[in-house]
């Protein structure tokens, strides 16, 4: 044989190869429902109930004070650094023109990891008061777990707040216009809000991150639902979320998993303002600042940073 019949021959293998390869992550092997029914996903039976012992708990009470607005973050255990810059900045005030504003952390069980933390967990609980915490593990496809556990705790201890807030611990809040935002009239008995994803895709390629299995959730888009970066909800929705959780097994998107409980609720998001809610980091600019609610991908020294800014009074006055 000769080589350049040689080189054909490899030249072919490798095209035929390459085809094969864009044919399987192209096109999908398993049939997709076209027609979309979010009560597919819910069982008649509360089946999917779960059963996590809370092993940490806040310390102020929930029924004595009455909340207007509990900020609810999920922080992973080893995280003490980003808490702290929270309880100093964006969490320290505790009231907004008279409305209790309270910021608690979320936790799962970090394993082996934590015991090199110089304060354990349960010392901060004593101290700060404001962890809640079960015994799942905590890892970054549990999340959907400690979504479930907020809801928990709102139902469970905590019905008599007006709203609540879930988001991550990378994430900046403007909590006096926050609070302003709340604070106006005609906001629905059933609202929930946050930045909107109308309709997007699920996503079966090779990025482990977002990829979700046809088994997981067999359509193509996702429902509307509001990004985990931030959304506020009244705790009476939360409430109703949380029992619709029970008959709805979980899948590892937290924000989409909210997003099939509404559905199944027949609720619709409310989509905010422009500029409000922000999916990623934006460079410090005062005015923006001032204005935006929530504000993603913000490390803690550029937390402690901007808030100190934005609790200046400015000398140039925004629009
Ligand atoms: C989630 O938590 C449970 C309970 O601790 C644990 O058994 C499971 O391995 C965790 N799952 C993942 C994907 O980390
Ligand atoms: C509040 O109600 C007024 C009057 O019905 C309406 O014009 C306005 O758009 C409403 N605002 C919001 C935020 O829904």
């Amino acid at each position: 044989m000769s080589i350049i019949h040689l080189k054909r021959v490899f030249w072919t293998l490798s095209l035929i190869s390459a085809i094969l390869m864009i044919w399987y992550v192209a096109i999908p092997t398993h049939p997709v429902i076209e027609h979309i029914n979010w009560m597919y996903f819910y069982e008649y039976e509360p089946v999917y109930k779960q059963k996590f012992v809370f092993t940490l708990r806040e310390q102020i009470k929930c029924n004595e004070n009455n909340p207007f607005l509990v900020i609810l973050v999920a922080s992973r255990p080893a995280d003490v650094k980003v808490r702290q810059a929270i309880r100093i900045t964006w969490g320290s005030q505790k009231s907004w023109w008279g409305n209790q504003v309270w910021t608690l952390f979320l936790l799962g069980q970090g394993g082996e990891r934590e015991d090199g933390l110089a304060l354990s967990i349960k010392d901060e609980s004593i101290l700060y008061g404001d962890i809640i915490r079960q015994d799942f593990l905590d890892t970054y496809d549990n999340l959907t777990l400690k979504t479930i556990m907020a809801f928990r705790w709102v139902a469970e201890f905590c019905p008599n707040t007006k709203y609540i807030m879930k988001t991550d611990s990378d994430v900046f809040i403007n909590t006096g216009n926050l609070v302003k935002f709340l604070l106006k009239p005609n906001i629905s008995e059933n609202f929930i809000t946050g930045y909107p994803f109308i309709h997007s895709s699920s996503y079966r390629g090779l990025y482990k991150k977002i990829y979700i299995s046809y088994n997981d959730y067999p359509f193509n888009v996702y429902p509307p639902y509001c990004s985990g970066l931030g959304y506020i909800l009244n705790s009476r929705l939360a409430c109703r979320i949380h029992e619709t959780m029970h008959h709805v097994k979980p899948i590892k998107f937290e924000d989409v998993y909210v997003g099939i409980c509404l559905n199944i609720l027949g609720e619709s998001i409310s989509i905010p303002d422009a500029e409000l809610f922000f999916l990623y980091r934006i460079n410090f600019d005062i005015c923006k600042y001032k204005h935006l609610i929530a504000v993603h991908g913000i490390s803690s020294h550029e937390m402690i940073r901007y808030w100190q800014e934005i609790k200046q009074e400015t000398p140039v006055p925004c629009r």
